[in-house]
């Protein structure tokens, strides 16, 4: 566990002294305990729960009530981690003023560092006017999944020298509108490294090779929970899936041959009690 809360400047001075920066989605109270106790560096809670934790196919149906009262349960699950809160669509797209009301209600409601929001230069007169409103706002280009409708769908993003030079452009503008940490998501390694190089601000990876600043997966993945798809940039390092399975299986049989409960999960009487209960339960009879 870190000694203290990481703040924006220690993900600058990491970004320095190129020590990775570690990070990880999260959508509730346990595991943002679990991910706390291991020492991640940032939780992102990210709309990805709308399909690792509500089965939805996409993120889009996600909604700002989602967002907040899971924010809310990692915040009190990592009290002392630095926590960005993932706006959704439609909470940000339509103006300024609601991207500044929706992004305060992640600050006010939730209590998180940070938020993060989908897109490059069509984004930038909002996320100015979040940061103008006094909050930490973490960018998200490349590979955008609320808008991966436009996009031709969950596809890399900046695999020809033309799609580089867009992603390109969007880092510019995103750190140009006064972004202070940016994520790149699904773009080729070169691509990745070349835009952690050219910005001061730190870049952070998911599928963005590892020439960034930091690396961000989602937990679901990482420990074997989430089983529609698994992406290109995915590394497994557990089986959860696997263990509550055999778990729910091995208490399904426990139940059916009476294997449980036991004498050791049971309450008995109170000293002195069951004669009393014999008698009580003949007056039913
Ligand atoms: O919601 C999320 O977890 C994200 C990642 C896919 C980057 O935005």
């Amino acid at each position: 566990m870190a000694e203290r809360k990481l703040a924006i400047s220690d993900f600058y001075r990491m970004k320095e002294e190129r020590e990775m920066i570690t990070w990880l989605t999260c959508y509730d109270f346990p595991t943002a305990q679990f991910e706390e106790n291991a020492g991640i560096d940032m939780i992102l809670v990210g709309d990805s729960m709308g399909m690792c934790t509500y089965g939805y196919e996409s993120t889009v149906p996600v909604t700002m009530a989602q967002c907040i009262a899971h924010c809310d349960a990692v915040r009190r699950g990592a009290p002392n981690t630095f926590v960005v809160g993932d706006m959704p669509f439609m909470s940000y797209q339509t103006s300024d003023v609601e991207a500044v009301v929706n992004a305060g209600r992640f600050i006010k409601e939730a209590g998180v560092d940070a938020i993060k929001l989908e897109g490059g230069k069509r984004v930038t007169s909002r996320i100015s006017a979040i940061i103008d409103a006094g909050i930490v706002v973490c960018g998200h280009i490349g590979l955008t999944p609320q808008s991966s409708a436009q996009l031709g769908g969950h596809k890399a993003q900046g695999v020809t020298a033309e799609g580089a030079k867009l992603v390109i452009e969007d880092a510019l503008a995103v750190a140009e509108a006064g972004a202070h940490l940016l994520l790149l998501e699904a773009i080729p390694e070169e691509v990745g490294k070349f835009i952690a190089s050219k910005l001061t601000i730190p870049v952070l990876s998911i599928g963005a090779g590892g020439g960034c600043d930091g690396q961000l997966l989602i937990v679901s993945d990482v420990i074997g929970q989430f089983q529609a798809f698994i992406p290109k940039f995915v590394k497994r390092y557990a089986d959860v899936a696997g263990v509550i399975t055999r778990a729910v299986e091995s208490y399904v049989k426990d139940v059916k041959s009476k294997a449980f409960p036991e004498q050791t999960h049971c309450y008995p009487m109170k000293k002195g009690e069951m004669e009393k209960f014999q008698e009580l339960i003949k007056s039913y009879t």
